[in-house]
């Protein structure tokens, strides 16, 4: 099946309204790849502007959201209140949730089930540390992250996979072409296993991790890299180029 390539630009915790429009206006006047679905993810304060006047395709994406629905929760976000604001997706376990936050694979499965639920679609994130690839158990990890999500979610038609290994998150140290498609495959037969043939083959698997539009290239020839989330390399204008590397 020919998967839609996909590429997701995570702001994290960066921007102004200044430059988040002047980001978004690069977006919009840019000859995009129109085969590619690009999404962007603004820090929360900016979601609705980012809707507002966001175009040429570009959708936009939250980054978290709490697992327990609209209530006494100060300071967190639902995934009801995205789809009253019309975000349609959310990036869900980023390793900086997990490792600065403490977000559990249960924690993390029980948001990918609140936002399927509310009708969201979901970058679900996965990916080893630099001690766990050392050890050579990068695989056992993220089957582990995998299998907490399959615990709850039995729907996989709205998540996107992004295999972010953190070593090489915010690094420069980008995954080789074949660290990354060893386990992207091995991802894709984890799903061809426990879930299903008909999901193993259209789940979209990203990677993620200090791509530029250097590396973009060569990395989108994997047969199992399915696009992108990009981190620092969102907020430059190279994202564009990044976006068209499919
Ligand atoms: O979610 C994407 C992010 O973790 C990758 O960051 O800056 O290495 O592209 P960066």
């Amino acid at each position: 099946m020919a998967r839609k390539f996909f590429v997701g630009g995570n702001f994290k915790s960066n921007g102004t309204v200044a430059s988040i429009k002047s980001i978004i206006d690069g977006l919009n006047n840019a000859k995009l790849n129109n085969s590619v679905e690009v999404v962007i993810a603004p820090p929360a304060l900016y979601l609705l502007l980012a809707k507002e006047i966001t175009g040429n395709g570009v959708d936009v994406a939250a980054q978290n959201i709490y697992n327990k629905g609209n209530g006494a929760y100060t300071g967190e976000i639902s995934a009801q209140q995205l789809k009253d604001a019309q975000v349609h997706w959310v990036i869900l376990g980023h390793s900086e949730r997990r490792s600065i936050f403490g977000e559990s694979d249960e924690f993390v499965a029980s948001k990918t089930k609140a936002a399927l639920d509310a009708g969201l679609s979901v970058i679900l994130c996965i990916g080893e540390s630099l001690e766990e690839r050392e050890k050579g158990v990068t695989i056992d990890i993220v089957t582990r992250q995998l299998a907490a999500v399959a615990e709850q979610v039995q729907d996989w038609s709205k998540i996107v996979i992004a295999y972010e290994p953190v070593w090489a998150i915010g690094t420069g140290k980008v995954a080789t072409t074949a660290q990354a498609q060893e386990v992207h495959a091995a991802i894709r037969s984890w799903l061809k296993e426990k879930v299903s043939a008909e999901v193993s083959d259209a789940t979209r698997i990203l990677y993620g991790g200090s791509v530029t539009d250097k590396n973009s290239k060569d990395l989108a020839t994997q047969p199992d890299v399915d696009g992108f989330l990009v981190g620092g390399a969102s907020l430059k204008p190279a994202f564009i180029d990044i976006i068209n590397s499919a």
